[in-house]
């Protein structure tokens, strides 16, 4: 996993480098954070059957909101503009598409079942975050190795306040289900947020390498292919 990190690190660096390549990156975050606005499930508050998980939920879709801010305002500090993607490149619509079950919780529901479909949203958001957080700690170092300094802050920005989400996500979602459902309902967005990401990963690194194929060197490119290689292999496994 070293050589991929080490491969990750270097792919940041490659796309801050690159204005046109790290004003599409900025929009494939941008468009994550907008997604909570366009679907009709996340962030349920008034079924949180306590007054301080319904807090953190509200708090939660209020920095999501402030996140795109955030992301628009680091687009215009490079001179980029924010453009909204097709599905198959908002990573959230790529974890659902392997996700069973909506988390759309109706006032009909029971409140078993209201519990439940809250708790499968906090474990889906738990793992997608976690995996966003470690992309944006990759992408915030190579900002700022590469003297993007103002889009290095906002994205740091964002980075704090996700590191919060995927604490109480997780903590929510063992206070709202019995340990043994809790323990399936986190090991279910597990592994659909692993398919999803190998499957995001390459998708992104095949769309990047065809983009932006004249201003990479031989050698990386013949670096980025070799990490191809590896993931395709790593997503029979998952
Ligand atoms: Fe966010
Ligand atoms: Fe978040």
């Amino acid at each position: 996993m070293f050589i991929i990190d080490g491969m990750k690190s270097r792919a940041h660096r490659e796309v801050v480098a690159n204005p046109t390549a790290h004003g599409w990156v900025l929009n494939l975050y941008l468009n994550g954070e907008r997604y909570p606005e366009r679907v009709c499930d996340y962030f349920q508050s008034e079924y949180a059957p306590t007054q301080e998980l319904a807090e953190n939920i509200v708090r939660h879709a209020s920095d999501e909101q402030r996140h795109v801010r955030l992301y628009s305002h680091a687009l215009s500090t490079i001179g980029e503009p924010v453009v909204d993607l097709a599905p198959p490149f908002v990573f959230n619509e790529v974890v659902r598409s392997f996700t069973p079950d909506t988390f759309h919780i109706l006032p009909t529901d029971g409140e078993d079942a209201q519990r439940e479909k809250l708790a499968n949203f906090l474990a889906h958001a738990h793992f997608l975050e976690k995996r966003v957080g470690r992309s944006i700690e990759y992408h915030a170092d190579a900002c700022g190795a590469l003297g993007r300094d103002h889009a290095g802050k906002c994205v740091a920005a964002v980075m704090r306040d996700e590191e919060r989400h995927v604490e109480y996500t997780r903590e929510a979602v063992l206070d709202l289900l019995p340990r043994r459902k809790a323990q399936e309902v986190l090991d279910t967005h597990r592994r659909a947020e692993a398919k999803a990401n190998l499957e995001f990963s390459l998708r992104l690194l095949r769309n990047f390498l065809n983009r932006y194929d004249n201003g990479i060197s031989t050698q990386r490119k013949l670096m980025f292919r070799v990490c191809e290689f590896i993931m395709q292999g790593a997503s029979r496994l998952v």
